[in-house]
Protein backbone atom coordinates (compact mmCIF):
# COMPACT_ATOMS: atom_id res chain seq x y z
CA UNK A 1 0.00 0.00 0.00
CA UNK A 2 2.45 2.80 0.83
CA UNK A 3 3.98 2.00 -2.75
CA UNK A 4 1.09 2.80 -4.59
CA UNK A 5 0.79 5.78 -2.07
CA UNK A 6 4.32 7.18 -3.07
CA UNK A 7 3.66 6.07 -6.90
CA UNK A 8 0.82 8.08 -7.51
CA UNK A 9 1.86 11.35 -4.96
CA UNK A 10 -1.57 11.97 -4.15
CA UNK A 11 -3.84 9.93 -1.10
CA UNK A 12 -7.18 8.71 -1.49
CA UNK A 13 -10.08 9.69 0.54
CA UNK A 14 -10.19 6.29 2.09
CA UNK A 15 -6.34 6.88 2.64
CA UNK A 16 -6.46 9.77 4.53
CA UNK A 17 -9.53 8.90 6.65
CA UNK A 18 -7.08 6.23 7.80
CA UNK A 19 -4.63 7.81 8.51
CA UNK A 20 -6.50 10.59 10.53
CA UNK A 21 -8.10 7.28 13.08
CA UNK A 22 -4.59 6.09 13.22
CA UNK A 23 -3.40 9.28 14.15
CA UNK A 24 -6.30 10.22 16.18
CA UNK A 25 -5.27 6.64 18.29
CA UNK A 26 -2.03 7.07 18.42
CA UNK A 27 -2.42 10.77 19.77
CA UNK A 28 -4.71 10.01 22.18
CA UNK A 29 -2.47 6.98 23.95
CA UNK A 30 0.30 9.17 23.86
CA UNK A 31 -1.63 12.25 26.20
CA UNK A 32 -3.32 9.83 28.64
CA UNK A 33 0.44 8.57 29.08
CA UNK A 34 1.88 12.16 29.19
CA UNK A 35 -1.48 13.70 31.54
CA UNK A 36 -0.99 9.96 33.63
CA UNK A 37 0.03 10.96 37.20
CA UNK A 38 3.48 9.52 38.15
CA UNK A 39 5.84 8.52 40.85
CA UNK A 40 9.27 9.71 41.03
CA UNK A 41 11.05 6.20 39.88
CA UNK A 42 9.01 6.62 37.25
CA UNK A 43 11.10 9.73 35.53
CA UNK A 44 14.23 8.87 37.34
CA UNK A 45 16.52 6.41 36.15
CA UNK A 46 20.60 6.11 36.40
CA UNK A 47 23.38 7.75 34.05
CA UNK A 48 25.10 4.77 31.96
CA UNK A 49 28.49 6.84 32.53
CA UNK A 50 28.51 9.59 35.56
CA UNK A 51 30.49 11.88 33.60
CA UNK A 52 27.95 12.58 31.05
CA UNK A 53 25.32 15.75 31.43
CA UNK A 54 22.53 14.38 29.21
CA UNK A 55 22.28 10.65 27.62
CA UNK A 56 20.02 10.52 24.35
CA UNK A 57 19.03 7.00 24.26
CA UNK A 58 17.13 5.48 21.43
CA UNK A 59 15.21 8.73 21.24
CA UNK A 60 12.09 8.61 18.91
CA UNK A 61 10.18 11.96 18.11
CA UNK A 62 7.13 12.08 15.50
CA UNK A 63 5.18 14.57 13.90
CA UNK A 64 1.20 12.45 13.23
CA UNK A 65 0.39 14.90 10.10
CA UNK A 66 -2.27 14.71 7.45
CA UNK A 67 -0.15 12.39 5.29
CA UNK A 68 1.26 10.20 7.33
CA UNK A 69 3.86 10.17 10.31
CA UNK A 70 7.05 12.12 10.10
CA UNK A 71 9.72 10.53 12.05
CA UNK A 72 11.47 13.83 12.50
CA UNK A 73 14.07 12.01 14.99
CA UNK A 74 14.66 8.63 14.68
CA UNK A 75 16.33 6.34 17.42
CA UNK A 76 19.17 8.62 18.36
CA UNK A 77 21.72 7.65 21.11
CA UNK A 78 24.66 9.98 22.28
CA UNK A 79 25.39 11.57 24.91
CA UNK A 80 27.14 15.34 26.19
CA UNK A 81 30.40 15.02 28.91
CA UNK A 82 30.11 17.59 31.57
CA UNK A 83 32.21 20.95 30.57
CA UNK A 84 31.94 19.71 26.64
CA UNK A 85 30.86 21.26 23.81
CA UNK A 86 28.87 19.55 21.29
CA UNK A 87 28.38 19.97 17.87
CA UNK A 88 25.16 18.58 15.78
CA UNK A 89 25.74 19.12 12.37
CA UNK A 90 23.52 18.11 9.04
CA UNK A 91 21.08 20.06 6.42
CA UNK A 92 17.95 21.58 7.29
CA UNK A 93 14.87 19.39 8.49
CA UNK A 94 17.61 16.41 9.45
CA UNK A 95 16.25 16.60 13.31
CA UNK A 96 18.62 18.46 14.99
CA UNK A 97 16.00 21.30 16.38
CA UNK A 98 13.96 18.65 16.96
CA UNK A 99 16.00 16.89 19.25
CA UNK A 100 17.05 19.63 21.49
CA UNK A 101 13.54 20.64 21.40
CA UNK A 102 12.80 16.92 22.61
CA UNK A 103 15.46 17.76 24.92
CA UNK A 104 13.62 21.06 26.18
CA UNK A 105 9.63 19.05 26.38
CA UNK A 106 9.15 21.52 23.81
CA UNK A 107 7.66 19.60 21.06
CA UNK A 108 4.28 20.50 19.90
CA UNK A 109 1.59 18.52 20.83
CA UNK A 110 -0.69 17.13 20.50
CA UNK A 111 0.75 16.68 16.49
CA UNK A 112 4.32 16.07 17.99
CA UNK A 113 5.17 13.35 20.52
CA UNK A 114 7.94 11.59 21.94
CA UNK A 115 6.66 8.05 20.89
CA UNK A 116 10.22 6.24 22.38
CA UNK A 117 13.26 6.18 24.21
CA UNK A 118 14.79 8.35 27.45
CA UNK A 119 16.55 11.82 27.52
CA UNK A 120 18.77 11.02 30.57
CA UNK A 121 19.69 14.32 32.57
CA UNK A 122 22.12 14.53 35.51
CA UNK A 123 20.63 17.47 37.55
CA UNK A 124 22.47 20.07 39.70
CA UNK A 125 20.67 17.69 43.25
CA UNK A 126 22.15 14.17 42.01
CA UNK A 127 19.31 13.20 40.81
CA UNK A 128 19.24 11.60 37.16
CA UNK A 129 15.41 12.61 35.60
CA UNK A 130 14.61 11.19 32.42
CA UNK A 131 13.34 14.24 30.23
CA UNK A 132 11.25 12.43 27.90
CA UNK A 133 8.80 10.83 31.07
CA UNK A 134 8.83 13.98 32.99
CA UNK A 135 5.55 15.75 33.69
CA UNK A 136 5.65 18.78 32.49
CA UNK A 137 5.01 20.74 35.93
CA UNK A 138 8.47 19.23 37.05
CA UNK A 139 10.32 20.06 33.56
CA UNK A 140 9.81 23.99 34.63
CA UNK A 141 11.90 23.53 37.48
CA UNK A 142 14.79 22.53 34.98
CA UNK A 143 13.91 23.95 31.78
CA UNK A 144 15.35 27.66 31.66
CA UNK A 145 17.35 27.41 34.79
CA UNK A 146 19.61 24.07 34.58
CA UNK A 147 19.20 23.98 30.96
CA UNK A 148 18.86 27.05 28.69
CA UNK A 149 18.38 27.90 24.78
CA UNK A 150 19.86 30.24 22.67
CA UNK A 151 17.12 30.53 19.39
CA UNK A 152 18.15 31.33 15.63
CA UNK A 153 16.08 34.13 15.13
CA UNK A 154 16.24 36.25 18.14
CA UNK A 155 13.40 38.82 17.25
CA UNK A 156 10.54 36.05 17.25
CA UNK A 157 12.11 34.50 20.19
CA UNK A 158 11.90 37.88 22.47
CA UNK A 159 8.33 39.54 23.05
CA UNK A 160 8.20 42.34 21.37
CA UNK A 161 5.96 44.39 23.10
CA UNK A 162 7.77 43.51 26.28
CA UNK A 163 10.65 45.76 27.55
CA UNK A 164 13.75 43.77 27.19
CA UNK A 165 14.51 44.75 30.96
CA UNK A 166 11.18 42.82 32.54
CA UNK A 167 11.92 40.01 29.91
CA UNK A 168 15.27 39.23 31.96
CA UNK A 169 13.75 39.85 35.15
CA UNK A 170 11.01 37.74 34.77
CA UNK A 171 13.37 34.69 34.33
CA UNK A 172 15.58 35.20 37.54
CA UNK A 173 12.34 35.56 39.94
CA UNK A 174 10.31 32.84 38.60
CA UNK A 175 13.91 30.29 39.13
CA UNK A 176 16.08 32.60 41.52
CA UNK A 177 16.24 33.47 45.25
CA UNK A 178 16.69 36.43 47.58
CA UNK A 179 17.95 36.31 50.89
CA UNK A 180 15.15 38.09 53.45
CA UNK A 181 16.99 40.93 55.32
CA UNK A 182 14.25 40.46 57.84
CA UNK A 183 14.18 36.57 58.44
CA UNK A 184 17.45 35.45 56.81
CA UNK A 185 15.49 33.44 54.85
CA UNK A 186 14.86 32.82 50.94
CA UNK A 187 12.72 34.23 48.73
CA UNK A 188 11.59 34.92 45.76
CA UNK A 189 14.22 37.56 43.94
CA UNK A 190 13.42 40.77 44.80
CA UNK A 191 12.81 43.53 42.06
CA UNK A 192 15.70 45.30 42.54
CA UNK A 193 18.09 42.37 42.50
CA UNK A 194 16.76 40.73 39.64
CA UNK A 195 17.20 44.12 38.06
CA UNK A 196 20.77 44.50 39.20
CA UNK A 197 21.18 40.80 37.85
CA UNK A 198 20.07 41.63 34.26
CA UNK A 199 21.62 44.64 34.08
CA UNK A 200 25.29 42.86 34.82
CA UNK A 201 24.14 39.75 33.20
CA UNK A 202 23.75 42.83 29.63
CA UNK A 203 27.30 44.04 30.43
CA UNK A 204 28.91 40.57 30.55
CA UNK A 205 27.60 39.72 26.74
CA UNK A 206 29.29 43.37 25.86
CA UNK A 207 26.35 45.20 25.58
CA UNK A 208 27.21 48.94 25.92
CA UNK A 209 25.19 51.18 28.13
CA UNK A 210 23.09 47.97 29.71
CA UNK A 211 21.11 50.23 31.85
CA UNK A 212 19.69 51.88 28.82
CA UNK A 213 19.36 49.06 26.79
CA UNK A 214 17.70 47.60 30.16
CA UNK A 215 14.75 50.02 28.79
CA UNK A 216 14.48 49.27 25.44
CA UNK A 217 11.98 47.25 23.53
CA UNK A 218 13.36 44.60 21.15
CA UNK A 219 12.33 46.53 17.86
CA UNK A 220 14.59 49.14 18.78
CA UNK A 221 18.03 46.83 19.03
CA UNK A 222 19.81 45.07 16.07
CA UNK A 223 20.27 41.70 15.11
CA UNK A 224 23.10 41.27 16.80
CA UNK A 225 22.43 43.27 20.19
CA UNK A 226 19.04 41.42 20.29
CA UNK A 227 20.98 38.02 19.77
CA UNK A 228 22.97 38.73 22.91
CA UNK A 229 20.16 40.29 25.02
CA UNK A 230 19.02 36.22 23.92
CA UNK A 231 22.63 34.95 25.22
CA UNK A 232 22.69 37.29 28.54
CA UNK A 233 19.07 35.27 28.97
CA UNK A 234 20.33 32.08 28.82
CA UNK A 235 23.20 32.69 31.40
CA UNK A 236 21.29 34.23 33.72
CA UNK A 237 20.92 31.27 36.14
CA UNK A 238 24.09 29.75 35.38
CA UNK A 239 22.91 26.88 33.27
CA UNK A 240 24.81 23.21 33.18
CA UNK A 241 23.97 22.96 29.70
CA UNK A 242 23.17 26.05 27.01
CA UNK A 243 21.52 25.01 23.77
CA UNK A 244 22.42 27.29 20.71
CA UNK A 245 20.29 26.39 18.24
CA UNK A 246 22.03 28.01 15.09
CA UNK A 247 22.79 30.82 17.29
CA UNK A 248 24.44 32.85 14.10
CA UNK A 249 22.21 32.26 11.14
CA UNK A 250 19.70 35.27 10.76
CA UNK A 251 22.70 37.55 11.39
CA UNK A 252 24.94 39.43 8.79
CA UNK A 253 28.44 37.84 8.50
CA UNK A 254 30.61 40.12 10.84
CA UNK A 255 27.86 39.86 13.71
CA UNK A 256 27.93 36.29 13.05
CA UNK A 257 31.83 36.39 13.87
CA UNK A 258 31.10 38.88 16.87
CA UNK A 259 28.66 36.12 18.15
CA UNK A 260 30.78 33.98 17.92
CA UNK A 261 33.50 35.29 19.43
CA UNK A 262 31.12 35.83 22.47
CA UNK A 263 30.38 32.36 22.69
CA UNK A 264 34.19 31.50 22.81
CA UNK A 265 34.33 33.77 25.88
CA UNK A 266 31.42 32.00 27.24
CA UNK A 267 32.56 28.26 26.59
CA UNK A 268 36.10 29.49 28.62
CA UNK A 269 34.15 31.31 31.59
CA UNK A 270 30.96 29.06 31.72
CA UNK A 271 31.77 25.69 33.02
CA UNK A 272 28.82 24.07 32.15
CA UNK A 273 28.09 21.88 28.55
CA UNK A 274 27.23 22.81 25.05
CA UNK A 275 24.89 22.43 22.73
CA UNK A 276 25.48 24.01 19.00
CA UNK A 277 23.39 23.36 16.26
CA UNK A 278 24.28 24.24 13.36
CA UNK A 279 24.86 23.42 9.49
CA UNK A 280 27.95 25.49 9.46
CA UNK A 281 31.17 23.13 9.73
CA UNK A 282 33.51 26.32 10.26
CA UNK A 283 31.72 26.81 13.34
CA UNK A 284 31.92 23.66 14.68
CA UNK A 285 35.65 23.36 13.54
CA UNK A 286 36.22 26.74 16.08
CA UNK A 287 33.69 25.88 18.51
CA UNK A 288 33.26 21.68 19.15
CA UNK A 289 35.38 19.49 21.52
CA UNK A 290 32.73 16.48 19.68
CA UNK A 291 30.73 16.66 16.75
CA UNK A 292 27.58 14.27 15.81
CA UNK A 293 26.53 14.16 12.27
CA UNK A 294 22.33 14.00 11.37
CA UNK A 295 20.99 12.34 7.95
CA UNK A 296 16.93 12.12 7.57
CA UNK A 297 16.28 11.88 11.84
CA UNK A 298 19.50 9.50 12.21
CA UNK A 299 23.20 10.22 13.93
CA UNK A 300 25.28 8.87 10.26
CA UNK A 301 28.58 9.84 12.26
CA UNK A 302 29.70 11.16 15.15
CA UNK A 303 33.45 11.61 16.98
CA UNK A 304 35.79 14.37 17.72
CA UNK A 305 36.54 17.51 15.78
CA UNK A 306 40.11 16.00 14.56
CA UNK A 307 38.59 12.71 13.75
CA UNK A 308 35.34 14.06 11.25
CA UNK A 309 37.36 17.04 10.35
CA UNK A 310 40.45 15.24 9.28
CA UNK A 311 39.32 10.95 8.67
CA UNK A 312 35.69 11.61 7.55
CA UNK A 313 34.23 8.37 7.07
CA UNK A 314 30.74 8.62 5.87
CA UNK A 315 30.08 9.55 2.40
CA UNK A 316 27.59 12.37 3.33
CA UNK A 317 30.46 13.97 5.92
CA UNK A 318 33.07 13.89 3.18
CA UNK A 319 30.37 15.55 0.88
CA UNK A 320 29.72 18.37 3.18
CA UNK A 321 33.40 19.24 3.49
CA UNK A 322 33.43 19.01 -0.30
CA UNK A 323 30.89 21.91 -0.45
CA UNK A 324 32.41 24.03 2.11
CA UNK A 325 33.73 27.29 0.10
CA UNK A 326 37.38 27.79 0.57
CA UNK A 327 40.05 30.63 -0.42
CA UNK A 328 41.47 28.33 -2.84
CA UNK A 329 38.21 27.17 -4.98
CA UNK A 330 37.44 31.06 -5.47
CA UNK A 331 36.17 31.13 -9.08
CA UNK A 332 35.27 27.65 -8.96
CA UNK A 333 31.67 26.01 -8.93
CA UNK A 334 30.47 25.14 -5.60
CA UNK A 335 29.75 21.37 -4.98
CA UNK A 336 26.50 20.66 -4.08
CA UNK A 337 25.06 17.30 -2.50
CA UNK A 338 22.99 15.80 -5.72
CA UNK A 339 19.55 14.72 -4.84
CA UNK A 340 17.45 15.17 -1.92
CA UNK A 341 16.62 13.88 1.57
CA UNK A 342 13.98 10.95 1.49
CA UNK A 343 10.55 12.14 1.89
CA UNK A 344 10.00 11.85 5.89
CA UNK A 345 6.68 9.95 5.55
CA UNK A 346 7.83 6.80 3.67
CA UNK A 347 11.48 6.35 4.64
CA UNK A 348 13.64 3.59 3.13
CA UNK A 349 14.17 0.67 4.63
CA UNK A 350 17.76 0.51 3.39
CA UNK A 351 20.64 3.28 3.75
CA UNK A 352 19.17 6.74 3.49
CA UNK A 353 21.92 8.38 1.69
CA UNK A 354 21.30 5.61 -0.77
CA UNK A 355 19.93 7.75 -3.04
CA UNK A 356 22.53 10.58 -3.44
CA UNK A 357 25.65 8.55 -2.82
CA UNK A 358 28.57 8.02 -4.92
CA UNK A 359 29.44 4.83 -3.76
CA UNK A 360 25.63 3.61 -3.52
CA UNK A 361 26.84 0.17 -1.72
CA UNK A 362 23.94 -2.52 -2.31
CA UNK A 363 23.29 -4.39 0.73
CA UNK A 364 19.45 -5.01 0.10
CA UNK A 365 17.39 -3.69 2.21
CA UNK A 366 19.70 -3.65 5.13
CA UNK A 367 20.34 -0.47 7.19
CA UNK A 368 23.30 0.24 8.25
CA UNK A 369 24.10 0.18 11.65
CA UNK A 370 26.14 3.46 13.55
CA UNK A 371 29.33 1.15 14.32
CA UNK A 372 31.95 1.73 16.70
CA UNK A 373 35.37 2.06 14.53
CA UNK A 374 37.66 3.84 17.49
CA UNK A 375 36.86 4.90 21.31
CA UNK A 376 35.27 7.80 20.03
CA UNK A 377 34.51 7.65 16.11
CA UNK A 378 31.26 5.71 15.09
CA UNK A 379 29.63 5.82 11.53
CA UNK A 380 26.62 4.13 10.12
CA UNK A 381 28.08 2.98 6.71
CA UNK A 382 28.66 -0.41 5.12
CA UNK A 383 31.64 0.81 2.86
CA UNK A 384 33.25 2.56 5.36
CA UNK A 385 33.31 -0.02 8.19
CA UNK A 386 34.09 -2.88 5.37
CA UNK A 387 37.21 -0.01 4.59
CA UNK A 388 38.17 -0.18 8.14
CA UNK A 389 37.90 -3.68 8.72
CA UNK A 390 40.27 -4.25 5.66
CA UNK A 391 43.01 -2.03 6.63
CA UNK A 392 42.82 -3.36 9.91
CA UNK A 393 43.82 -6.87 8.06
CA UNK A 394 46.05 -5.64 5.37
CA UNK A 395 49.54 -5.84 5.89
CA UNK A 396 51.24 -3.24 6.60
CA UNK A 397 54.90 -2.27 5.52
CA UNK A 398 57.75 -1.93 7.37
CA UNK A 399 61.83 -0.77 6.26
CA UNK A 400 64.12 -2.94 8.14
CA UNK A 401 67.20 -1.83 9.07
CA UNK A 402 69.51 -3.19 5.96
CA UNK A 403 66.47 -1.86 3.39
CA UNK A 404 64.32 -5.00 3.01
CA UNK A 405 61.09 -4.73 2.44
CA UNK A 406 59.26 -7.65 4.70
CA UNK A 407 55.02 -7.17 6.05
CA UNK A 408 53.58 -7.50 9.22
CA UNK A 409 49.97 -7.86 9.91
CA UNK A 410 48.50 -5.45 12.69
CA UNK A 411 47.88 -8.12 15.10
CA UNK A 412 51.39 -9.03 15.61
CA UNK A 413 51.84 -11.95 13.24
CA UNK A 414 55.54 -13.20 12.20
CA UNK A 415 56.86 -10.78 9.61
CA UNK A 416 57.07 -12.03 5.93
CA UNK A 417 59.73 -11.24 3.92
CA UNK A 418 58.15 -9.60 0.60
CA UNK A 419 59.91 -9.60 -3.73
CA UNK A 420 61.16 -6.40 -4.14
CA UNK A 421 58.19 -4.20 -5.84
CA UNK A 422 58.27 -4.32 -10.11
CA UNK A 423 59.05 -0.66 -11.56
CA UNK A 424 56.23 -1.66 -14.95
CA UNK A 425 54.58 1.58 -13.46
CA UNK A 426 57.79 4.02 -13.82
CA UNK A 427 58.68 2.67 -17.08
CA UNK A 428 55.33 2.85 -18.15
CA UNK A 429 55.01 6.56 -17.17
CA UNK A 430 58.71 7.26 -18.32
CA UNK A 431 57.60 5.64 -22.24
CA UNK A 432 54.74 8.13 -22.39
CA UNK A 433 56.27 11.00 -21.92
CA UNK A 434 58.67 10.34 -24.49
N1 LIG B 1 5.53 21.12 13.75
C1 LIG B 1 5.90 20.23 12.83
N2 LIG B 1 5.02 19.53 12.09
C2 LIG B 1 5.38 18.60 11.18
N3 LIG B 1 6.66 18.29 10.91
C3 LIG B 1 7.61 18.97 11.61
C4 LIG B 1 7.29 19.96 12.59
N4 LIG B 1 8.45 20.45 13.10
C5 LIG B 1 9.45 19.78 12.47
N5 LIG B 1 8.94 18.89 11.57
C6 LIG B 1 9.70 18.01 10.70
O1 LIG B 1 10.72 17.40 11.45
C7 LIG B 1 11.89 17.27 10.67
C8 LIG B 1 13.07 17.83 11.43
O2 LIG B 1 12.90 19.20 11.63
P1 LIG B 1 13.98 20.10 12.41
O3 LIG B 1 14.48 19.38 13.60
O4 LIG B 1 13.34 21.42 12.64
O5 LIG B 1 15.14 20.22 11.34
P2 LIG B 1 16.54 20.99 11.47
O6 LIG B 1 17.57 19.91 11.39
O7 LIG B 1 16.60 21.88 10.29
O8 LIG B 1 16.56 21.72 12.76
C9 LIG B 1 11.63 17.98 9.36
O9 LIG B 1 11.40 17.01 8.38
C10 LIG B 1 10.41 18.79 9.62
O10 LIG B 1 9.62 18.85 8.47
S1 LIG C 1 25.99 2.45 3.26
FE1 LIG C 1 26.45 2.41 1.07
S2 LIG C 1 24.89 3.74 0.13
FE2 LIG C 1 24.93 4.19 2.34
S3 LIG C 1 26.36 5.89 2.55
FE3 LIG C 1 27.55 4.02 2.87
S4 LIG C 1 28.35 3.56 0.82
FE4 LIG C 1 26.70 5.01 0.51
MG1 LIG D 1 16.58 23.80 13.11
Amino acid sequence: METNKIKRGYLTRQEEKEIAKENKQQIKRLEKEKKRKKTLDEYTSVMRDENNLVEFDNLNTNFFTERGVVKAVNGVNFSVKKGATVGIVGESGCGKSVTAMSLMRLIQGPMGQITDGAIRYNSRDGTVYDMAKMPIKEVYKIRGKEISMIFQEPMTSLNPVVRIGNQLDEVSKIHLKSICPKTGNEIPMTKEDAKARSIDMLAKVGIPAPEHVYKRFPHELSGGMRQRVMISMALLCDPSLIIADEPTTALDVTVQAQILELLKVIREQFNGSIMLITHDLGVIAEMADYVIIMYAGRIIEEGTVDELFYNPQHPYTVALHKSKPTISSEGNRLFNIPGNVPNPINMPTHCFFRGRCSHKCERGEAYPELVQISETHKVACFRAQDEIERKKNEPVIDIVANNTETTATVDGEKPKKKAPAKKTATKKATKTSE
